[in-house]
């Protein structure tokens, strides 16, 4: 069970930024990538989550033998791959609890519903393992939250999904020590 990446090229508009790269993560195993600033770490990211700006001119990637690049960015979602972005967007007029609902529901097969109880239950406890105040859930999404609250915000949704793959792009220190935590939980 692994992420396998070969030879990926990925250009937006005339300019390529990946220009070949190969990589194979397996599951259960925490690898970090470093490189200069505008090296092309978030392109990867969103290349692997499907952004539509990139287009990817050669390559491949495989998630457990299924080929991601012929997925839509929905499917790669629901097909167990998480990315937290670098620079979380805000969402105004959508709260946080009901943008993670939707993205749950989305989940489910068609004319099921989630268990609006259960979830806020499996909601707060996740945000008491983040320290995260409850006031966070009527928020709307990132709008006027700190970048730590932004980058801790991501972690929630992170552990609400519960993702096969995870991609936290420039995660910060707080976050980090908030996953080690997590790693020891399990
Ligand atoms: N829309 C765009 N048009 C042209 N170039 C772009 C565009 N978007 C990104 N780039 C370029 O792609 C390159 C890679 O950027 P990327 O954000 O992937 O780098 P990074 O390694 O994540 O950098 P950082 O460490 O600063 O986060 C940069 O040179 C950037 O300017
Ligand atoms: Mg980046």
């Amino acid at each position: 069970m692994s992420i396998i990446i070969k030879d990926l090229h990925a250009k937006i508009g005339d300019t390529e930024i990946l220009k070949g790269l190969n990589l194979e993560i397996p599951t259960g195993e925490v690898h970090a990538i470093m490189g200069p600033n505008g090296s092309g770490k978030s392109t990867l990211s969103k290349v692997i989550a499907g952004h539509d700006d990139y287009e990817v001119t050669a390559g491949s990637i495989t998630m457990d033998g299924v080929d991601v690049l012929g997925l839509d960015v929905d499917e790669r979602s629901r097909a167990g791959i998480f990315l937290a972005f670098q620079y979380p967007m805000e969402i105004p007029g959508v709260s946080n609890a009901n943008f993670i609902r939707a993205a749950l529901s989305a989940r489910l097969p068609d004319g099921d519903e989630l268990d609006a109880v259960a979830y806020y239950k499996n909601l707060y406890s996740k945000m008491e393992v983040l320290d995260m105040d409850r006031k966070f859930t009527a928020r709307a999404v990132n709008e006027g939250f700190s970048g730590g609250e932004k980058k801790r915000n991501e972690i929630l949704q992170m552990m609400m999904l519960d993702p096969r793959y995870c991609i936290l792009d420039e995660t910060d220190s707080a976050s980090t020590s908030m996953l080690s935590r997590l790693f020891l939980m399990e």
